[in-house]
């Protein structure tokens, strides 16, 4: 979700600012950035750039360009000219064709797409709206036959429902909905598990596919691991605090070693509305999450949604659901192991001795980066065996020291200052308040936290950090070295001895984003990064079989950056470290989600989010985009079809493997 979506809800919009701010005093060790910049952070000629880029001299282009003639480069592609216009952008020689788009078929029985006449019951037959996380499960180990999974995030309703926008003054405002609206909204949450198939080079739906499936903010699911069950999950429609309807805001997410699809629920505040009986104990925990937030309306039709009606519902929500796609009538778990906060992803690695690592981000201003290790070990030989290994293991969160050393600190009851004197008295209530538990125990504040990936290949972790223009000077930190962070930075973890459970580590930031032609916007990326190969906001990534980094942004824009969002691939080795090119764009007011390279490498799965939302700021439109009135008709270009957030699978021309 970015801060251009849903301009007519000010606060959501807002980066995912305020509404659950981190109020502690944990340390900013800004006096300790000087000595990592002279002692570290200069070593590498590449990470200097910003300084010098704006006037870098012909002979240094020269050499750039002898450095790139002699491949040093893991990626070997034609770049795509940063900028913005309604169409989507892949480099030469690639074909991005439309694999599914929102109101999609799935089922035989599946209406047809009619965006004048939704309905709830059509929705929740069809492809969602917004689609965000996309995975690949492979079907007998084939990398041209599989499961896709895929989130969807959140719905636009000014972009996907008619006659329901007025511009008032040059802002949107949008009618107040009825149950109807309500209803096909739940119905576009969540997400969709579709088979696909490779015929010809080219991706096919497999309309009915028996494992085909989709999950809304009404599906039926289990709460599972040490909070299941407690007082604080038990609700009017639920005594026994294990059983939940649906799950929302699912922003990236993951495919488990044993292919399960797991779903993490990010901005979970916007829809709950009302207000908590007087006293209740949860006033500070919601406060700390920003619940409620009253974004969207579902509470006026479903009372669960309405903190005075059901004041606990929200304690069920905020959790990495984990989806079992080989039985499409399974009951999804919400795995509370692995704590409650505004989860990002949930990219994982089995680490040497065999229990299964969950690198876990919380996308909000001055959040935390979290781990979850498994007691038990990965059956490669049993998958039933696995399918619980999420209920037990042990949670962590990182502290990021200015020696470059990270440290793991565990999340468990009783540890440190996680005790009843704190409110905590057992470990459901850690779990329950994870951040609360992660400020107590010194956590270090990240600008935004993202998607987080592990890298088989070399053994490193990939940190992304949008952006968080509230850090102040004296919150600067070596982990978060700049104020006003408006483009973010990419963190490289190596964890102690290459093993992914380690409870230390080392990092450094690999890169730091933003235009390095503007010496005061400090970006580190390498000379031999081009006008079109730099970015801001980094927000999801892929780490392919190579072990090379996709990097994805959410929000760049005509005024921020002078380009749409769009796919990056980053150099992550050798000389070529920190060298940006720009793979593939998006069309105006998209943000670009996904990515995913599948396992031969010869396909790209990317999700293009919102496109159309915005356009104000762009010379192309210059007012706001609407149902009626859109920035963009991406990617049906009809007179009577809206906007579609769609799913593209990008193959290179004559097949083989991309950017090789
Ligand atoms: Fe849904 Fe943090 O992006
Ligand atoms: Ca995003
Ligand atoms: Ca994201």
């Amino acid at each position: 979700m970015n801060e251009h979506s849903q301009i007519f809800r000010t606060s959501l919009l807002e980066e995912n600012d305020g509404p659950g701010q981190n109020p502690t005093e944990n340390p900013t060790m800004g006096e300790l950035i000087a000595t990592r910049f002279s002692r570290r952070g200069f070593l590498k000629g590449s990470l200097a750039v910003s300084a010098i880029a704006a006037t870098v001299s012909p002979m240094a282009l020269m050499m750039a360009d002898e450095a790139r003639a002699e491949g040093k480069s893991a990626f070997n592609f034609e770049e795509v000219e940063a900028g913005i216009d309604t169409g989507h952008h892949v480099a030469a020689g690639y074909d991005a064709d439309v694999l599914l788009r929102w109101g999609d078929a799935l089922f035989a029985d599946s209406p047809e797409f009619d965006p004048a006449n939704q309905t709830p019951e059509a929705q929740a037959r069809q492809f969602g709206y917004n689609n965000d996380y996309v995975g690949f499960i492979p079907l007998e180990g084939s990398s041209e036959h599989g499961l896709l999974v895929v989130n969807h995030e959140y719905t636009n309703e000014h972009l996907m429902f008619p006659g329901i926008v007025k511009v008032v003054e040059g802002k949107i405002e949008v009618a107040p909905a009825d149950k109807k609206r309500v209803d096909i909204e739940m119905a576009a949450h969540g997400g969709t598990v579709v088979e696909i198939r490779k015929e010809g080079g080219k991706w096919q739906v497999v309309r009915d596919g028996k494992l085909n499936r989709r999950i809304t903010a009404n599906t039926e699911m289990q709460l599972s691991g040490p909070v299941a069950g407690h007082d604080r999950v038990k609700t009017n429609a639920d005594p026994s605090g294990r059983k939940v309807f649906g799950t929302i805001n699912n922003c990236a997410g993951g495919v488990t070693p044993w292919g399960t699809y797991v779903m993490a629920e990010e901005n979970i505040h916007g829809y709950f509305m009302g207000t908590l009986p007087e006293g209740s104990k949860e006033a500070a925990n919601y406060k700390r999450l920003g619940v409620p937030e009253g974004v969207y309306e579902w509470g006026k039709f479903h009372d669960r949604f309405d903190l005075s009606k059901d004041p606990n519902e929200a304690n069920r929500f905020g959790w990495v659901v984990e989806v079992d796609v080989n039985d499409p009538n399974s009951i999804p778990k919400k795995r509370t192991a692995l704590g409650r906060f505004k989860h990002e992803g949930a990219a994982s690695i089995v680490a040497k001795d065999g229990r299964v690592v969950f690198y876990l981000g919380d996308d909000e201003r001055f959040d935390y980066v979290y781990k979850f290790v498994t007691s038990g070990k990965f059956n490669p030989d049993d998958r039933s065996a696995n399918l619980d290994l999420l209920d037990d293991g042990t949670l962590y969160v990182a502290r990021f020291a200015a020696d470059g050393t990270i440290e793991w600190l565990p999340l468990v009851h009783g540890n440190g200052p996680l005790t009843g004197e704190n409110g905590f008295e057992s470990q459901a209530d850690v779990l329950i308040e994870t951040r609360r538990a992660g400020d107590l125990l010194g956590a270090t504040k990240m600008d935004r936290p993202e998607d987080i990936e592990p890298n088989a290949v070399n053994g490193k972790v990939y940190v992304m950090l949008t952006n968080n223009t509230k850090r102040k000077d004296d919150q600067v930190d070596a982990a978060n070295p700049r104020a006003k962070n408006a483009f973010g930075h990419i963190i490289e973890i190596a964890e102690a001895d290459g093993d992914f459970s380690a409870t230390s580590g080392k990092w450094e930031v690999l890169l730091k984003c933003g235009d390095p032609a503007v010496a005061e916007v400090g970006a580190s990326f390498s000379t031999e990064t081009s006008k079109n190969g730099w970015f801001g906001m980094p927000d999801n990534c892929s780490v392919d079989a190579d072990g090379r980094l996709w990097v994805s942004t959410d929000g760049n824009s005509p005024k921020d950056t002078g380009r749409t969002d769009g796919l990056w691939a980053v150099d992550t080795e050798g000389e070529a470290r920190a060298t940006s090119k720009l793979f593939f764009r998006v069309p105006i007011g998209a943000e670009m989600c996904g990515p995913l390279m599948l396992p031969d490498m010869a396909t790209m799965m990317v999700a293009v989010q919102h496109p159309g939302d915005g356009g104000e700021d762009w010379e192309g439109f210059g007012r706001p985009s609407y149902y009626e009135d859109l920035s963009t008709r991406w990617p049906d270009f009809k007179d009577d079809m809206p906007v579609r957030p769609s799913v593209i699978a990008i193959t290179k021309q004559g097949g083989g493997k991309i950017g090789v």
